[in-house]
């Protein structure tokens, strides 16, 4: 079988995506017009507290302001990258005498409003994390009875962003928390990006409600944590490709779904799935919130992070998140509507053995290859750059994807 009508027979999986304009209002904080870039330290470093034996890599202010350094050395500021952001584990077991949150003496002996000072003296952000339930999911203070006072202690520290966990509490009142918190970061009178993870908890017992949700989060965790493998990424492009009807239609300027963090640079993915990985959040429109070491990162996880055609992808400004468009033959292909009305196109190979496959560009693997008609002009960016000039509908062009890898290309119609 001729590999055209091979796949012209599998069944296509179409999403009409073009319908949906995004009826839902946003959080109204003039915050994540476009998906947030920065640094996350969960993933990477977790509930490291063992400051006396591993100094570098434990959960202090030192790291933070490591990171900083290093965005503004190494060129992340500049690619976009802005916000350092701590996870868990960085406050005191106990709260002052006010009832405020602490950093932890040992760790953080400057405490957080020095080390956001820092960051800011750097042109960066500072992002920081709680929980709206008794305890973070570390086991630290929660903030539940408390959401005035600790996003009035945000806001005075200068903190940027706040990422907001939702364990240790009754699922009942998630909707209850995560909105009255919204309402106390904005009645702080500091701008602070409110990062989500609502959705996540509250699929456990029902489908959320995503119009409230964008009412109250600038962004919001759908699904479980990354981990640094393969099988992860994949487990998570699975779900949001299953729930694309739902979660793709509420996103844009202003609320973004978050897949979780790029583990790009770290030890689980081969070069391929790392390009996976930055090609597919730029597709989903999704946080590019890094965790992993920018002390020691390889030249090539670097160059690809710091790609400017995939990064303009994902901050395209048209702000529309991209979905999954076809199965076909163990390739998966991803589309994202790009402003001036261009396209970007994700061919993933989802075949784990052997080597590099082709695939053909046809109306039949892709319907939307019909804005090559009358010509269009294709450049591919992953995995190397290269302009491929000139098509019509009916050029044979076929891209070649490395095993669990991805094509990435830009299609601009003429
Ligand atoms: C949860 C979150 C993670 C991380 C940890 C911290 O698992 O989903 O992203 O914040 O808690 O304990």
């Amino acid at each position: 079988m001729k590999p055209e009508t091979k796949m012209g027979a599998v069944v296509l999986v179409l999403f009409t995506i073009g319908a949906f304009i995004s009826p839902v209002r946003s959080l109204d904080n003039g915050l994540a017009l476009k998906p947030t870039m920065g640094w996350l330290h969960w993933e990477r470093f977790m509930c490291n507290v063992d400051c006396d034996t591993d100094p570098n890599n434990c959960i202090s202010e030192n790291l933070y302001m490591q990171m900083a350094d290093v965005m503004v050395t190494e060129g992340w500021k500049e690619a976009g990258y802005e916000y350092v952001c701590i996870d868990d584990c960085w406050p005191s077991h106990q709260r002052d005498a006010k009832g405020r949150l602490q950093a932890d003496p040992k760790r953080f002996p400057r405490g957080i409003k020095k080390l956001a000072d820092y960051v800011h003296s750097k042109g960066l952000k500072l992002g920081i994390y709680a929980d709206l339930g008794t305890l973070t999911c570390g086991g630290f203070p929660g903030s539940l009875g408390y959401y005035d006072i600790d996003a009035q202690t945000f806001a005075d520290w200068g903190v940027d962003l706040l990422k907001f966990d939702g364990c240790y509490m009754k699922w009942t009142l998630l909707g209850e928390g995560y909105t009255n918190m919204s309402i106390a970061l904005n009645q702080t009178g500091r701008s602070i990006l409110y990062s989500c993870e609502w959705p996540l908890y509250e699929w456990l017992y029902h489908r959320p409600d995503y119009a409230a949700i964008r009412k109250a989060c600038n962004h919001w965790r759908n699904f479980a944590d990354v981990y640094d493998s393969w099988d992860s990424v994949k487990t998570i492009l699975d779900w949001t490709a299953d729930h694309q009807d739902i979660i793709v239609p509420v996103a844009g300027p202003g609320g973004w779904n978050d897949p979780d963090m790029l583990v790009i640079g770290n030890f689980g993915l081969s070069h391929a799935q790392q390009e996976s990985q930055m090609a597919l959040w730029a597709i989903m429109a999704a946080p590019l919130l890094m965790s992993n070491d920018l002390r020691d990162i390889c030249p090539r996880s670097k160059q690809l992070l710091q790609n400017t055609r995939i990064i303009a992808i994902s901050q395209d400004p048209l702000g529309r998140q991209g979905y999954r468009t076809a199965k076909v033959d163990s390739f998966e292909v991803w589309e994202r509507h790009l402003s001036g009305g261009r396209l970007a196109l994700a061919v993933m190979n989802k075949q784990e053995i052997g080597g590099p496959r082709g695939f053909p560009l046809t109306l039949a693997t892709l319907p939307s290859w019909k804005i090559c008609h009358p010509h269009c002009n294709v450049t591919q960016v992953l995995p190397s750059y290269k302009e491929l000039g000139v098509q019509t509908v009916l050029s044979k062009l076929v891209v070649v994807v490395n095993p669990s890898g991805t094509a990435l290309l830009t299609v601009t119609p003429i």
